[in-house]
This record gives structure tokens, C-alpha cells and sequence, in this order.
């Protein structure tokens, strides 16, 4: 075996909000600052009036966001889409779904489909979640550590420079079209653009961006209110 492997990938298991999941190079390990788009998304879904809701996830990676926030709502019926562009992630979702079916109700509906962010759908959803690949492949390389180079899958960590504001701004119209009235849009982010990304948002969505922390205090996540 390679040195440097991360422990994750050779355990194959990743701890995750409340659950155990299973991970492999295929995919993301999955970040601790990651938990705080799980509690956002469960705060607003618990306090919503509404009895049944549809949440889009786009990039799914080991399904962490989708399979805690299916777990910790039971009052609901929900209807979770995960969209991934990577078949291999999409493969690693079904394993975790398959393994914690038991604790998600039997009233949510789970869908899944290889996609490029939300291109080629029209239903509209009350929720949009997503920790998309946030790091610029050249710009933001010196900073990335060796081992996430070497070991993580590429497709989830890295955008080209020269697409990164495009890719964002689509990513926005997509969502700004498919999003609910009275839905949130919640997303993880870089913290060298975050700022850049909330300008771009609030112009798209015509609307105030709040920018969340993380655990070291450090801008992490946009969520918009419709
Ligand atoms: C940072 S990982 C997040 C994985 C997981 N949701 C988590 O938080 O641990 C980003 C995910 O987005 C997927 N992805 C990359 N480009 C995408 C695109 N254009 N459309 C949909 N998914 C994409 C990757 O395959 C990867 O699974």
C-alpha cells in the first residue's frame, strides 16, 4: 500500500454528524465543518410548517448531507434528489443508503442521478443543498495538503480557474430557477471566495446572502432565504 494513505480510506469508514459511513478513495472523506450545512438544513426543515418538502443535493460523495438530513427528520415526508456527476460517487451513496435505510423513514423518497449540477431539471425543490468542489485547480494548489492531492478524487475537490466564476454563476441561475418560494439555498464554499461568490449570488438571486462560519471562524457557507 502507498505511504500517506489516509486513515479513513484504509479503515473505510468515516464519522459523520450522528453516523458511521462508509468511505473509499471513490469519494470525498467527508469534513467535520460539513456537519454545520447538516444543521442549517435541519433547522430550516423542522421549523417549516410544511408536512411534505423536496430537497435537491448536488454532489452527493458519500451521501453525508442527504443520509444525516433524511435521518434526523421524521416528522416529515420528504423527498431527497442527490445529483453527483461522478458514477462512482453515486455507486458509494447506494452502499450508505443500503446501510442506514433502517434509521430514515419510510415516508422519504430517495432519487439518484449523474448529472452536471441541476442542467436538465425543471421540478422545483424547497431546499437546495450542496458542498460542491470549491478549490481553484492552479490558484489554490500550494494550499492544499499533500495527502488530499494525492489521495482524494480529484472531480470533488478542484475546478479550472479560468471556469470557477461561470461555474458558480450557472450553478445560481440553475438554482435561483428551481428553487421554492419561501425555500433556502445552502452552500459550502472556499473562504478566499466566498466572498466573490456572495456578490455573484445575491445579484443572481436578487436577494440577502448570509455568510456562515465555520469552526475556526472562517467564512464557510452562503444560505439565501426565497
Ligand atoms: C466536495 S465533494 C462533496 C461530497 C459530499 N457531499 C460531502 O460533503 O462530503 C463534491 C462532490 O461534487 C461532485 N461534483 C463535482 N462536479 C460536479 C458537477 N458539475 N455536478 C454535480 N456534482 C459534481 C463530486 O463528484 C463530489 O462527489
Amino acid at each position: 500500500m502507498k505511504q500517506g494513505v489516509p486513515l479513513q480510506y484504509i479503515s473505510k469508514t468515516s464519522y459523520f454528524y450522528k453516523s458511521e459511513f462508509f468511505v473509499d478513495q471513490r469519494v470525498l472523506i467527508p469534513r467535520s465543518e460539513t456537519e454545520i450545512l447538516v444543521e442549517k438544513a435541519c433547522e430550516f426543515v423542522s421549523n417549516s410548517p410544511m408536512t411534505k418538502m423536496r430537497i435537491a443535493e448536488v454532489g452527493v460523495g458519500t451521501g453525508v448531507i442527504g443520509l444525516s438530513l433524511l435521518q434526523e427528520v421524521e416528522n416529515k415526508e420528504l423527498y431527497y434528489l442527490g445529483i453527483d456527476i461522478s458514477q462512482d460517487a453515486i455507486d458509494v451513496f447506494k452502499v450508505n443508503h443500503f446501510r442506514h435505510a433502517f434509521k430514515i423513514s419510510g415516508d422519504h423518497k430517495v432519487d439518484l442521478q449523474i448529472g452536471d449540477r441541476l442542467e436538465g431539471i425543471e421540478d422545483k425543490f424547497d431546499v437546495i443543498i450542496s458542498n460542491p468542489p470549491y478549490i481553484k485547480e492552479k490558484d489554490d494548489l500550494k494550499l492544499v495538503h499533500k495527502q488530499v492531492k494525492e489521495f482524494e478524487p480529484h472531480v470533488a475537490l478542484f475546478l479550472p480557474d479560468d471556469i470557477y466564476e461561470q461555474w458558480f454563476k450557472d450553478f445560481f441561475s440553475q438554482s435561483n430557477k428551481l428553487l421554492n418560494d419561501g425555500g433556502i439555498f445552502l452552500m459550502e464554499g472556499h473562504e478566499s471566495h466566498l466572498d466573490h461568490l456572495k456578490t455573484l449570488a445575491q445579484e443572481i438571486f436578487n436577494k440577502s446572502v448570509e455568510v456562515i462560519k465555520d469552526y475556526n471562524d472562517q467564512d464557510r457557507f452562503l444560505s439565501i432565504r426565497n
